[in-house]
């Protein structure tokens, strides 16, 4: 792994690229400028293009060609995207990708014709790529959608709940997160001309890989850098979400701990210069360890769904699950 492993960092950068010049010329000299300068302005920020890469790695798993997915691959962008301005407006967010978000910068009827002006062209782009497969990949891409909506919703519901397990935790990302990832790959693998087993192989490795994306993004929630994250630290804990660490904290709690994380329910979260204060208790009550052990976990499922794919154009989507596992970002 370790000598390939710098190739495939450049093949990412370089793949990354070409996504951002497709992303930039959707959008070129279209009107009205009020509405397409705001959509630059999330497009144009640092991501980190996970979700074309997972449809073009996909696609390369099982023997196809890039070029018969840029279209798809940007696509998926876009709807990603769109998801993340709306869920900034759902979770009050004010920084993404180390800049105020949309809804802040511009207001929030801009934002909201954003989120649907990107799905819009998303499906544009999608159908761009969908010669041949089209209702196989026009109804992958529209259930992840239906699916990231039903997600969002059991995510803020789950705000106001006192007693969610991890079992309903686990549906709830699975439908915000996961979905969208497996729909990537499945997407891509139609796309590289993947048999049905492939298709299944490769959108089983993208949910499990999606379920440990989402509680790495619950633990650098609270773990990471605010400057390398670029979201603010401890927002979820603001939020009073449901996150995997604080059900685990919940469940592990006695006495003073568990009034503590109680407050968080009841006020319906808590204030910025109060995070510090549960970081700790998280880390005492050893759920930071849970939640690396849990990405660890579905991490690994994923991996053994690549069994299904040949070794060696399966090789990067290995490395790529790999290299999350040490994110900071
Ligand atoms: C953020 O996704 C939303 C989640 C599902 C956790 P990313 O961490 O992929 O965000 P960007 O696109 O790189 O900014
Ligand atoms: C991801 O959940 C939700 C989406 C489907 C966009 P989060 O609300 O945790 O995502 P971040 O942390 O704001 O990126
Ligand atoms: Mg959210
Ligand atoms: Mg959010
Ligand atoms: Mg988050």
């Amino acid at each position: 792994m370790s000598d390939s492993s710098g190739s495939y960092s450049s093949l990412y950068r370089k793949e990354k690229k070409k996504i951002d010049r497709i992303l930039q010329k959707a959008f070129f000299k279209r009107e009205p400028v009020s509405l397409y300068k705001p959509v630059t302005y999330i497009l144009d920020s640092e991501g980190k293009r996970l979700r074309p890469l997972l449809v073009l790695l996909s696609c390369m798993a099982v023997g196809g060609k890039f070029h018969s997915a840029y279209n798809a691959a940007a696509a998926v962008e876009m709807l990603h995207n769109f998801t993340l301005v709306h869920d900034d407006i759902m979770d009050n967010a004010t920084k993404r990708r180390n800049k105020v978000t949309l809804h802040i910068k511009y207001d929030y009827n801009t934002a909201l014709l954003v989120g649907d002006s990107l799905l819009a062209v998303a499906y544009e782009y999608l159908l761009k790529d969908c010669d041949g497969n089209a209702k196989f990949i026009l109804s992958s891409f529209t259930k992840g959608l239906v699916e990231v909506c039903e997600g969002q919703k059991m995510d803020m519901e789950f705000e106001t709940k006192k007693n969610v397990n991890i079992s309903e935790y686990l549906l709830m990302i699975k439908k915000k997160t996961a979905a969208m990832a497996e729909m990537c790959c499945k997407i891509g693998a139609a796309l590289g001309g993947g048999s049905k087993q492939q298709k299944n192989a490769l959108g089983n490795f993208g949910l499990n890989l999606g379920i440990a994306f989402q509680i790495q993004d619950d633990l650098l929630d609270i773990t990471a850098e605010e400057t390398e994250f670029g979201k603010k630290i401890g927002g979820d804990l603001m939020e009073g979400k449901k996150t995997f660490l604080f059900i685990r904290a919940l469940e592990e709690s006695r006495g003073s701990d568990r009034e503590m994380l109680l407050k968080v329910i009841k006020n319906k979260g808590i204030r910025s210069n109060q995070v510090k204060k549960y970081k700790a208790i998280y880390k005492k009550l050893g759920v930071i360890q849970d939640a690396k052990d849990e990405i660890k976990y579905y991490t690994k499922k994923a991996l053994n769904s690549l069994k299904m794919i040949d070794e060696e154009p399966g090789k990067m989507l290995h490395w790529l699950a790999e290299s999350l596992l040490k994110r900071t970002r």
